[in-house]
């Protein structure tokens, strides 16, 4: 949710803000914008509404700088347009911002009151302004900020700029920002792939957390000024994790990708319940947003099986009003593939407070839930860089199904947590097999003018059939739901007609009869019917539907079954001429409630 890159050198700064920027468009792309400190001692401004390549044509790149600060842009508060777009500026002060500023409308009346005059509708305008209040009074860059920062309530990570003065000052209170330490300068980001380019030395600022950059130096404080010891990190990702390589998109790419980061995922895992010895826990609590929830419920009746313990699956944003019954003897398990959403982290905070233990399932080292979360465990899907998630979806469905085969294992019985490590990496050489020939864009190109799609599917195919049902809708804009099959009959069968789509989804053998009977009254009523399954039905359907997809599962069959669903969304987006990476709207990390 919005990308910040900052610069701070001997090169050239424009284009290197610019190739920041487009590294870090997934988190939001309505507006972008870019702010130099110039060797002639001007401030050069330019934002645009619209993506950064717009940005990067109205940018004149002859400008001569070697200091700057960026922003790519997922709007909050105030719609898209140049004026709403970062960085904003007050006097001599540049800034851009990633978060939410919750008393900005304070802060803006009493700014007001001293004659500021403000040009957008936006939270941000009054950091710059806060600053600039102070700055332009002659006290120090870094001062201004500290008393700025200190005023502000709310999410932010902000880089800072000033006229004529050659540092750019970082401070982070929530909102994710890295700073990367290299021979050719100082680069500042909002994720670690976008630095990789340049370096693997990153000092990932915690909340709370100021640091002023100068040529030769980066002094890091607390709000209050006190001096504070840089924790430099070797990251291990290389930069080319998060290149094309070869794919028309990059949803497409990670689709690909599920094979190999499953595998990661699962042989880098086994020792994952080690922790759960000498624990008694009397309720789960799976919670997580987006893709992530869903991947819980995927994993949900496995880890009730295996652990003989109750579990609820909920919504992180609305998890904070239902802690009831959350208490000590309750395990919290937060799925989230940024380890950044906003919602996820004040749910874990949430069941701190209950005094549950918290165990976080991310896919990013050092991301902010890892350092709340009484403990992490890491998904290996790699840079995830689509907005749709598709291999951390994947990976999240394994380590969850590991997880629970765990206490399996924690109760002696290694047999089930092997078999189930093997049937695992099985299911990934099933994926490969089935990538090599699927040929879903045929499918595709058939339904493409459906009106709605109704994703169905009972038991555990049900949070599956949500699953397909969200990446279908989030990036073919075609209205789709996900339903518990049985549940058609009791209202939304009034729906179907020769205009919808029906995707039948069913992974067990002994749900077979009944998705049978769904798919017949569907059909009755006109609709189209596709039906998706890991096992050898063709026969059964074949006469009653218009397209059988089968996959061959094993007996883990989740992640197998989510692949053809992952790849009828997309081509359905790409045969409509969409952007299947960078959806309307969306964004990949969301780190505002
Ligand atoms: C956004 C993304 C989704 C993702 C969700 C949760 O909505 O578009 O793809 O599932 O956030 O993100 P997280 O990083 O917590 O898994």
């Amino acid at each position: 949710m919005c990308g910040i890159f900052g610069y701070l050198g001997k090169s050239d700064a424009a284009p290197i803000l610019i190739k920041g920027l487009k590294k870090q468009e997934y988190r939001g792309y309505d507006s972008a914008g870019i702010a130099l400190n110039c060797d002639d001692n001007s401030l050069y401004v330019v934002k645009k509404a619209g993506r950064v390549s717009q940005l990067e044509r109205a940018v004149d790149f002859s400008v001569k700088s070697c200091c700057g600060i960026a922003h790519t842009r997922w709007a909050t508060h105030g719609k898209p347009s140049d004026e709403n777009s970062h960085p904003h500026t007050s006097g001599d002060i540049a800034v851009v911002h990633n978060g939410i500023i919750e008393n900005y409308q304070y802060l803006k009346d009493k700014l007001k009151n001293k004659g500021y005059k403000f040009n957008s509708d936006t939270d941000t305008e009054v950091i710059a302004k806060l600053i600039d209040s102070k700055y332009s009074s002659g006290t120090e860059l870094i001062d201004a900020v500290l008393y700025a920062v200190n005023k502000l309530e709310g999410s932010f990570a902000i880089a800072v700029i000033a006229r004529g003065v050659n540092e750019i000052i970082c401070a982070r209170k929530n909102s994710p920002l890295i700073v990367g330490f290299a021979k050719s300068g100082y680069y500042i980001a909002s994720d670690i792939p976008a630095l990789l380019e340049y370096t693997k030395k990153v000092h990932i600022l915690k909340s709370g957390e100021v640091l002023q950059i100068k040529e030769d130096r980066a002094e890091l404080t607390d709000f209050y000024g006190n001096k504070l010891k840089t924790e430099i990190k070797n990251i291990e990702a290389e930069s080319s994790d998060s290149e094309l390589s070869g794919f028309e998109s990059y949803m497409l790419k990670e689709i690909y990708e599920i094979p190999a980061s499953v595998n990661r995922t699962v042989t880098s895992n086994k020792d994952i319940t080690d922790f759960l010895k000498n624990k008694k826990f009397n309720h789960i609590y799976i919670i997580g947003c987006g893709t992530a929830y869903n991947a819980g419920r995927a994993a949900e009746s496995y880890i009730e099986n295996w652990s003989k313990i109750k579990v609820t699956s909920t919504l992180a944003s609305e998890f904070r009003y239902d802690t009831r019954l959350c208490d000590k003897n309750s395990l919290a398990v937060f799925i989230t593939q940024s380890g950044e959403t906003a919602d996820t982290l004040e749910a874990l905070k949430a069941a701190k407070e209950c005094g549950a233990y918290c165990l976080a399932i991310t896919n990013v080292e050092n991301s902010s839930i890892t350092h709340i979360a009484d403990k992490s465990l890491f998904t290996k899907a790699g840079p995830e860089i689509a907005v749709a998630s598709t291999k951390a979806y994947c990976c999240q469905v394994a380590l969850l199904t590991l997880f629970a085969a765990g206490f399996a294992k924690a109760g002696g019985n290694n047999e089930l947590f092997d078999e189930v490590c093997s049937e695992l990496l099985l299911e990934t050489n099933r994926i490969s097999e089935y990538l090599e020939k699927q040929n879903v864009s045929i499918l595709a190109e058939k339904y493409k003018d459906t009106k709605s799609v109704f994703f169905i599917g009972r038991g555990r195919d049900y949070p599956l059939a949500e699953e397909g049902s969200l990446k279908f809708k989030e990036i073919t804009y075609i209205s789709s739901e996900g339903y518990a099959a049985g549940e058609l009959k009791h209202g939304t069968i009034a729906l179907m007609d020769k205009n919808a789509l029906v995707v039948a989804i069913v992974t067990k053998s002994d749900m077979v009869d009944k998705i049978v009977n769904a798919v017949c009254e569907v059909r009755a009523r006109g609709a189209k019917v596709v039906v998706l399954s890991t096992l050898e039905v063709e026969a059964r359907f074949k006469d009653i539907s218009d397209d059988v997809i089968i996959v061959n599962g094993g007996k883990f069959p989740t992640i197998a079954a989510v692949v053809p669903l992952q790849l009828f969304a997309y081509y359905t987006a790409k045969i409509k001429g969409l952007d299947a990476d960078k959806p309307r709207n969306l964004a990949k990390s969301v780190t505002v409630e």
